[in-house]
């Protein structure tokens, strides 16, 4: 009864949630397996950001029930956002379920696990679906366990949990309640103990990371508390690259621009969502910045750092997107040159402030401004690939590839992946790559090995 599949929907956040939840399971003499067929408890992590991803989720689940028809003795659990977000509506429409464990509750997975598999057993009363998606304050220090043995080269360190921001589309706020960060010191523990076992590369994980503890620490010489922890993080030996996501145009000042010259760890990689172009519409979803001001910021970072690569997330299709305002964030889009974006269909979530509007927006259309932007996309990220062919770059091996025979995976400072013959002594390696080969979204090269 001790094999265990996570199943996992939605961010970055949420994937560093399982994997907390999979090294608690392991405290306790769970095995995390890696495919369902042969596991005795399946728990689906899910995500509500977007309609799509909910309904993903729940065809999940109700395949599942049925098969808990079949075999009473499989156990399913329902955990995150969406479980947050549906709480016991979620048992009206699966009675089957065994767990609704919420945003704030992913530590206490493995005691309401021992008490179903106790009840399985006999040994105590069959409990109704435990539905547990209280707050809990605190609960931000608890996402902290890793797997001991074999910690990641490249692992997420979630550094604080909520968002306070009222973007009018999102969910995330009610999902994941309001914003509370960890103490520095406990991540830096964290992320020495994760060196020492390993790991080279940190990702720091939050809603709006450069808002970290703006309530709890106070500014030193002007630096805010987020930069101040990156300094640590840049501090610590045997670490060599560190990134973050997401930060929010919002307090990203010079403090943190000149930490890209500053601190040497710190990759030439930023993911910076814009959402839209149009300032009517960023005022319509409540993003309180300009264009012209989300213009400025990329433009005084790449002053510092020509070589940066950066990231995007667009919503398409919001309501009241005119064909103006489409234009004005396809023309940023192009004008700003980013290497990778996240290009959404809008899609109305309960609850949000953008709610009463509706979706007025046709998918038709939705489709259309999505594809010009995606078009973009590949023509800008394959030019910047195409002008590496012949250059060495320094990349980290991660591990071998899925198609195995040699093959390995690793990524550049710039976040590009990329596929090198290489062997599994080089795995946490940082490594010298001539590249040969590139598309739109992987280069592929050899090994330049030093005289
Ligand atoms: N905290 C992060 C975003 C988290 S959600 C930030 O503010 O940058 C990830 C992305 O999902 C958002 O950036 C947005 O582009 C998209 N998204 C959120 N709600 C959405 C909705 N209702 N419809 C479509 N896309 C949405
Ligand atoms: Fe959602 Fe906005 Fe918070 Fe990001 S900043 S999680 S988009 S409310
Ligand atoms: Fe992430 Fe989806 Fe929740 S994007 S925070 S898993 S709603």
């Amino acid at each position: 009864m001790n094999r265990v599949f996570i199943k996992t929907y939605g961010c970055q956040m949420n994937e560093r949630d399982s994997e907390a939840v999979a090294a608690l399971l392991r405290d306790k003499g769970y095995s995390i397996v890696p495919e369902e067929v042969n596991a005795d408890v399946i728990l689906l992590n899910t995500c509500s950001v977007r309609e799509q991803a909910e309904q993903k989720a729940i065809g999940k689940a109700g395949h599942l029930s049925a098969r808990k028809r079949r075999n009473p003795n499989l156990i399913v659990g329902i955990m995150g956002c969406m479980a947050q977000n549906k709480g016991d509506t979620l048992v009206d429409k699966l009675p089957d379920l065994d767990l609704v464990i919420g945003t704030q509750k992913f530590h206490r997975v493995p005691d309401h696990l021992d008490n179903v598999i106790a009840s399985l057993n006999g040994l105590g009363p069959k409990p109704a679906t435990i539905i547990d998606i209280a707050e809990e304050k605190g609960s931000q220090n608890t996402i902290k366990s890793h797997v001991e043995d074999n910690a990641n080269v490249a692992a997420f360190v979630s550094i604080m949990q909520g968002c306070n921001m009222k973007c009018s589309y999102c969910i995330v706020p009610k999902t994941r309640g309001s914003e509370r960060a960890r103490p520095m010191n406990e991540i830096v523990d964290e992320i020495k103990a994760l060196v020492a076992k390993g790991t080279k590369e940190v990702t720091l994980l939050g809603q709006i990371v450069n808002q970290y503890a703006v309530r709890e620490f106070p500014f030193v010489d002007k630096k805010s508390p987020f930069v101040q922890l990156l300094e640590k993080v840049n501090a610590i030996e045997g670490l060599e690259r560190i990134r973050f996501t997401s930060p929010h145009p919002v307090g990203f000042r010079d403090d943190l621009i000149e930490c890209y010259t500053r601190l040497p760890k710190l990759c030439e990689y930023l993911h910076f969502p814009m959402q839209s172009g149009s300032n009517k519409i960023l005022k319509a979803m409540r993003r309180p910045y300009s264009i012209e001001r989300f213009k400025m910021i990329i433009d005084k970072i790449r002053a510092l750092r020509p070589d940066i690569y950066i990231s995007t997330d667009i919503i398409v299709g919001f309501p009241g997107e005119t064909e103006t305002d489409f234009e004005a964030t396809r023309t940023a889009f192009e004008a700003l040159k980013f290497d990778m974006a996240y290009v959404f269909k809008y899609s109305v979530r309960p609850g949000t402030t953008a709610e009463p509007e509706g979706d007025p927006i046709s998918k038709e259309t939705k489709e259309k401004r999505n594809q010009i932007l995606l078009d973009i996309l590949r023509h800008t990220s394959l030019e910047r690939n195409q002008s590496l062919i012949g250059t060495a770059q320094e990349v980290l091996i991660e591990g071998p590839a899925k198609r195995g025979n040699g093959i390995f995976v690793g990524r550049t400072r710039g976040y590009r992946k990329v596929i090198v013959p290489a062997s599994e002594r080089l795995v946490g390696q940082l490594v010298s790559v001539k590249i040969n080969e590139v598309t739109a979204s992987t280069l592929t090269g050899d090994l330049i090995i030093a005289d």
